[in-house]
């Protein structure tokens, strides 16, 4: 692939070339090495001809490109979105001299020759050389059905059993079937008419998570349930929600009837939450960064032949947040596998830092903004700090900042992005993307982002609220700017502005 065009991000994984949603059969082996597969399409710019795409890294940022590990099996038969596990105990009996056998389990989606669904049923494949090459199952499928919209099996391992959530797409509903040996599987219960509805259901996730208390110590744990809805989303197309509850091998009852959203703004679809992550850490994942409203029309595609990265790896957890209640943080995983070099480390009150970030290489950015001792009895509507990019030459824009004294304190606005003067694509694109936290406001707040050329990743408040933002410059942001305005006297405001380094060059 070739990863030097000016929208490539350099931080973030994109496919070699062509168009990728969904991540799929994300998993970490024994020895450490990440592995993420992706609906791939290999012979063009928007969803068909569905393939998994390969890759692997081993810190979650570098990555190597690997052979595409799945292929359709037949003509018309596509391989839809799915997960993998690592089949230590042999549980399936592919494996009887190893313990590093790599299950695969995918929707099978047909299409007859007048372009019409057919049926969409569950199948599985099997790896001997840790996940780089595939076999079918000659007992396929696994989990029949007749339906056209049963699709995106995500399996974990709980006690004593394989556990898989599958999207009954259309009727609103996550299957919750079980298995000893990932080949014979038992519907044990559904999961229905929860949280926002959209026009579909899809890629359902289950995973255990820790809960921490404000010091970050493990108290608890807890299983979240995501499901990914379109079209349908608050904001237009796209968007991911989740519930935290209970599991018990079969149900999974919710805690509370809340919705909540993983991303506040559009561009984080199909989550996947990693494979073999040991008992009590973190659970780690990877969004698809985009947004089916617009994911075909992207200029990326007749620009630079390619289109879609994921996100940036995110590290969750559960937490009682004061104003907010129960909450999975989306942490950025650590980044300091492609810090480079720090071009401005500043403390104020109220003040600005502006640089010019021309001569990095990456064109890509890493910056924290840590704001303390907030006298929250004196913030006004008009207290804020303003973190803004922009093109000296082009002029465009990416706003985002908070506003202290608010109900909504922080926000970004890629409105002032030319997005190539596409009608179709500004409209869906150039709204403000605001987030409510509740009317009381905190005496301190962390802010964290990554500017990769054109995506854009906020995690505000220690990760609590995080948001994934594409944009599409006609010239690259070459400036930044941070500036605060009325805050407080005593308020302290610490920035570090990092450029990255490519991990594609
Ligand atoms: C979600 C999705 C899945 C499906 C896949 C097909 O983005 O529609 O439901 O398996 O994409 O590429």
């Amino acid at each position: 692939g070739n990863y030097t065009g000016g929208l490539r991000p350099q931080v973030h994984f994109s496919p070699p070339q062509f168009f990728m949603n969904d991540p799929n059969g994300m998993f970490v082996d024994a020895n450490g090495t990440w592995h993420i597969y992706y609906q791939y399409n290999p012979t063009g710019l928007g969803a068909g001809n569905q393939h998994w795409g390969h890759a692997t890294s081993q810190d979650l940022y570098h990555w190597v490109n690997q052979p595409i590990a799945l292929f359709p099996p037949e003509k018309s038969v596509y391989v839809f979105s799915g997960s993998a596990v690592v089949d230590v105990n042999n549980t399936s009996g592919f494996f009887p001299d190893q313990d590093n056998g790599v299950v695969a389990i995918f929707t099978l989606a047909r299409y007859y020759d007048d372009g019409s669904a057919g049926p969409q049923t569950q199948a599985i494949a099997y790896s001997h050389d840790g996940g780089y090459s595939f076999e079918y199952y000659d007992g396929n499928p696994v989990i029949d059905s007749t339906s056209t919209q049963f699709r995106d099996p995500k399996v974990i391992w709980v006690e004593d059993h394989w556990v898989a959530v599958i999207a009954y797409a259309q009727e609103f509903s996550v299957g919750i079937f079980t298995s000893p040996d990932l080949k014979e599987w038992t519907h044990a219960s559904n999961f229905s008419y929860h949280g926002l509805l959209g026009a579909q259901y899809e890629c359902p996730n289950l995973v255990k998570m820790p809960v921490r208390d404000e010091s970050g110590a493990v108290v608890d744990e807890k299983f979240v349930l995501t499901l990914s809805v379109q079209p349908g989303a608050p904001l237009g197309g796209s968007i991911t929600e989740y519930f935290l509850g209970d599991f018990n091998g079969t149900h999974f009852a919710t805690a509370d009837a809340a919705t909540r959203l993983t991303d506040f703004a559009k561009d984080n679809y199909a989550a996947q939450f990693f494979y073999g992550i040991p008992e009590g850490q973190n659970a780690v994942n990877l969004g698809w960064a985009s947004n089916w409203q617009y994911a075909q029309q992207v200029p990326t595609g007749n620009l630079e032949g390619w289109r879609s990265a994921m996100t940036l790896p995110r590290s969750n957890y559960l937490t009682k947040a004061p104003r907010i209640g129960w909450v999975m943080v989306d942490e950025i995983y650590d980044p300091s596998p492609i810090l480079d070099t720090p071009l401005d480390t500043s403390t104020f009150g109220n003040g600005s830092v502006a640089v010019d970030y021309s001569a990095v290489d990456s064109n890509a950015l890493y910056i924290e903004a840590n704001v303390t001792g907030i006298n929250t009895t004196l913030l006004t509507s008009y207290s804020t700090l303003n973190v803004s990019f922009t093109s000296p030459s082009s002029g465009e824009t990416l706003r985002s900042g908070f506003y202290f004294g608010g109900d909504t304190p922080f926000f970004v606005d890629r409105g002032q992005i030319r997005g190539f003067d596409n009608v179709f694509f500004t409209d869906k694109f150039s709204t403000a993307d605001v987030y409510s936290t509740g009317t009381d406001s905190l005496a301190s707040w962390t802010f964290k982002a990554v500017i990769d050329r054109s995506i854009y990743e906020v995690f505000v408040d220690g990760g609590i609220h995080a948001a994934t933002v594409l944009f599409y410059p006609t010239q690259p942001l070459t400036t930044v700017n941070l500036r605060t305005a009325n805050l407080p006297s005593g308020t302290e405001v610490s920035i570090a502005i990092w450029s990255l380094k490519s991990a594609w060059a």
